[in-house]
């Protein structure tokens, strides 16, 4: 197995900035954090715009949508909205990889699979780069760009959700069960990134991957480790985040699911027959502590994503699932957003890739 760490520089300067103190930090309110994230969107787009040369972004705030692109897209800007979210993430991913959508040394495939595609925003940035490609992206939920005007897109889905105008023709969204039998189609390169806590049967899903994919095609699954670390040792100051942590993975083994993916997904990829094995494990910030200027952007998305989720993602599996009640969970959300703003905590986390290949002698 070849494992690299092609940040190992940057995670050698996971030095804090003592500029930044905590005060400040605890002094940042939810007026901050929406000023911070309509700028952090802008730079979102901005780099967008010089890297995917793809759009010419603009905000108009009457009707709060976000640029007209040169390929005829258009983004709704909802503070909160679910697009919003997917394009935060997908930036993480585009930073910490250097501004790569993918790491396996795939070269034209022909036929490429994502599966829980979400948003469709990686689909159709990949279908952008490999016009030679055909790009199926599936998920359970109809809220990819194809389903516009769907009636089964409702009015507030619709208004949260990315407006396209085009998808380009060589990318295909569907609506599927991953987990379901997969009928016909076979791959030359299959994507997963961020389903953990989402699927029931890793390896059931990768053998049904192995099945579907063409001699020498790869697979790349890319997920964070759900755990937050400090990389000062401080955790124990951050007891509430602690009690988050444990709690949303007691919620997740209670429904059969589970948040320990990345650190299992090398040994899944090998025991599903894939060869080539490769992982890449990346640090990210989840605040900006580091003094490190890359590292301090990532943080500062990360954080943002963190708060997010601490305020909502977290809930359900609270509430619905632990038993609590909406004000016993918003009290401890209320703490663990108090403490994932201390950025003398040092807190990061670890985003793990994995690629493999389909052996050319396999069937
Ligand atoms: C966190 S999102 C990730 C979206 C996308 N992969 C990305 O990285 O931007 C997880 C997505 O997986 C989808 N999903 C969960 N379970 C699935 C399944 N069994 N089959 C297909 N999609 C699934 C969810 O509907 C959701 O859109």
């Amino acid at each position: 197995m070849a494992s690299t760490d092609p940040t190992a520089d940057l995670a050698n300067q996971l030095e804090p900035d003592d500029e930044q103190s905590s005060e400040q930090d605890s002094a940042y309110g939810d007026d901050d954090l929406i000023s911070e994230r309509t700028s952090l969107f802008s730079d979102i787009m901005k780099y967008r715009e010089e890297v995917h040369d793809t759009f010419v972004s603009a905000f108009s705030p009457d009707t709060d949508t976000w640029l007209l692109g040169q390929n005829g897209r258009r983004y709704h800007g909802y503070k909160d909205g679910a697009y919003l979210l997917a394009l935060q993430h997908h930036h993480i991913f585009n930073l910490a990889n250097g501004g790569k959508l993918y790491l396996a040394p795939i070269e034209r495939p022909a036929r490429v699979l994502d599966v829980g595609t979400g948003t469709g925003i990686w689909a159709m940035d990949f279908g952008d780069a490999h016009e030679e490609s055909h790009v199926i992206g599936i998920d359970l939920s109809p809220i990819q760009p194809a389903w516009w005007g769907s009636p089964i897109v409702s009015d507030e889905q619709f208004r949260l959700l990315l407006i396209l105008s085009r998808v380009a023709p060589n990318v295909e969204f569907l609506v599927d069960d991953a987990e379901d039998l997969w009928l016909g189609n076979t791959y030359d390169y299959i994507h997963i990134r961020m389903l953990s806590g989402a699927i029931k049967d890793w390896p059931g899903l990768l053998a049904k991957a192995f099945d579907h994919m063409n001699p020498g095609g790869w697979i790349e699954l890319t997920e964070f480790e759900v755990w937050l670390h400090s990389h000062n040792n401080s955790l124990h100051r951050a007891p509430d985040i602690q009690t988050w942590q444990e709690g949303l993975r007691e919620a997740a083994a209670l429904i059969g699911r589970r948040f320990d993916v990345a650190v299992n997904l090398e040994n899944w990829v090998r025991q599903a027959n894939f060869t080539n094995v490769t992982q890449h494990k990346i640090i990210v910030p989840a605040a900006p502590w580091p003094k490190n200027k890359e590292l301090k952007t990532l943080g500062a998305y990360q954080l943002l994503n963190m708060l997010d989720a601490a305020s909502s993602y977290g809930q359900a599996h609270f509430t619905r699932v632990l038993g609590w009640s909406a004000d016993e969970y918003a009290v401890l959300s209320a703490k663990v957003r108090s403490q994932l703003k201390d950025r003398t905590l040092q807190l990061y986390s670890d985003l793990y890739t994995v690629y493999a290949r389909k052996p050319m002698t396999a069937p």
